[in-house]
């Protein structure tokens, strides 16, 4: 097993998230509690073609167990690319999990991610069957990551397929398809899903803060809750939901606090981005936006860092000038975030 689902309970992952979970991100949210961390979705035939950016996304920063996420449209170039991610990234990678649930147009259209949902079973491009042909190329377990269908008892089919397949366990967003990102996470149907299962589950879906994970773990029981866009800018709300199960109850952070926990977060994640080449390859921007979506003064926050660097055409640049641009950004925003924490420290003071 990749993780000892036995030892903590529940575990909280964090959800692989394209343009977000880069190395040093996931390194964050680990040290803020996440217990597991998936890499952003791989592509299997962009890896297979020699694609560096692909590898970029592969690796780890810490010495911790983490998991590769890969999509693709076919058994084997995803058995190809598990294989090859497996010997790039051993011994730091615990398994391999495969994206069937991705609802974005350009990865439905050319018939990954959600799209797989859609195959006929017994055909050699079905989930299940794309978890036998990876299973037979790689040494590590492997994991399956789904959407819901509207009808229970078809999502009920595929999970247990999956399970009959051999995954290790499973992670269900409790949306379908066609919803993308709309409504609510049907938990419901995850509820149904633990109970037929063997393996472990583990929830995604609109786990946002202590009360939405206390009603998931009331309702489902599940073994895993699985974090994404409440994460996204604020890896510290694992250390909030951490301590919450521990102590049972909310931690009270004042608005000081939370600025002061947000900065050392942002200023550590520039550090990291830095020191491992990644700024080339983050929306270091849309990044700085999301580290201040809540807080106090997060509105003039914005529109200052919206006009930052405003003309800078960047398509233009190469990998060493796009690493001179995004430090000199991110040293700005730092400037701009700080002088927001001083005027929120003295609101309080
Ligand atoms: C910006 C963004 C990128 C995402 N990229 C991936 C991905 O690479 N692989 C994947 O399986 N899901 C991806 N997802 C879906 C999330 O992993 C998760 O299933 C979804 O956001 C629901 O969880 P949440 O309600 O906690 O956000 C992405 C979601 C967002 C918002």
């Amino acid at each position: 097993m990749f993780y000892d689902f036995s030892k903590k309970k529940p575990a909280l992952f964090l959800a692989p998230m394209a343009d977000v979970t880069n190395p040093a991100f996931r390194s964050i949210a680990h040290e803020r509690g996440a217990d597991f961390t998936y890499t952003e979705m791989i592509h299997s035939d962009g890896f297979n073609h020699g694609d560096p950016y692909a590898k970029n996304r592969g690796f780890s920063i810490q010495d911790v167990p983490y998991g590769i996420q890969i999509v693709g449209n076919n058994a084997e170039s995803i058995a190809k690319a598990a294989a090859g991610l497996q010997d790039l990234f051993k011994p730091a990678v615990k398994v391999i999990d495969i994206n069937m649930g991705c609802p974005a147009p350009p990865i439905t259209k050319t018939g990954c991610g959600a799209a797989l949902m859609a195959q006929d079973y017994g055909s050699p491009n079905h989930p299940a069957s794309i978890v036998r042909r990876v299973s037979d190329a790689v040494e590590l377990p492997v994991t399956a990551k789904i959407r819901i269908f509207k009808d229970d008892e078809k999502t009920i089919r595929l999970a247990k397929s999956l399970e009959d397949a051999g995954v290790s366990a499973i992670t269900v967003h409790g949306r379908t398809k066609d919803q993308m990102y709309s409504g609510n996470a049907n938990w419901d149907i995850i509820a149904k899903i633990k109970k037929e299962l063997s393996i472990p589950v583990i929830l995604n879906g609109d786990i946002v803060d202590e009360k939405a994970l206390q009603s998931a773990m009331d309702l489902t029981g599940c073994d895993g809750y699985m974090i994404g866009r409440g994460a996204i800018g604020n890896p510290h709300l694992f250390w909030r939901l951490k301590s919450y199960l521990k102590s049972g109850e909310p931690e009270n952070i004042s608005a000081p606090d939370e600025f002061v926990v947000r900065i050392a977060d942002l200023n550590q994640y520039f550090l990291l981005l830095k020191r491992y080449d990644l700024l080339p390859h983050v929306n270091i921007r849309a990044h700085a936006q999301w580290f201040t979506k809540g807080l106090p003064y997060s509105r003039e926050m914005r529109l200052k860092i919206n006009e930052l660097h405003k003309d800078v055409k960047i398509r233009e640049f190469s990998d060493a000038e796009l690493t001179v641009e995004r430090e000199s950004l991110g040293i700005e925003i730092e400037e701009i975030f700080n002088e927001y924490a001083d005027k929120c420290r003295q609101d309080y003071s």
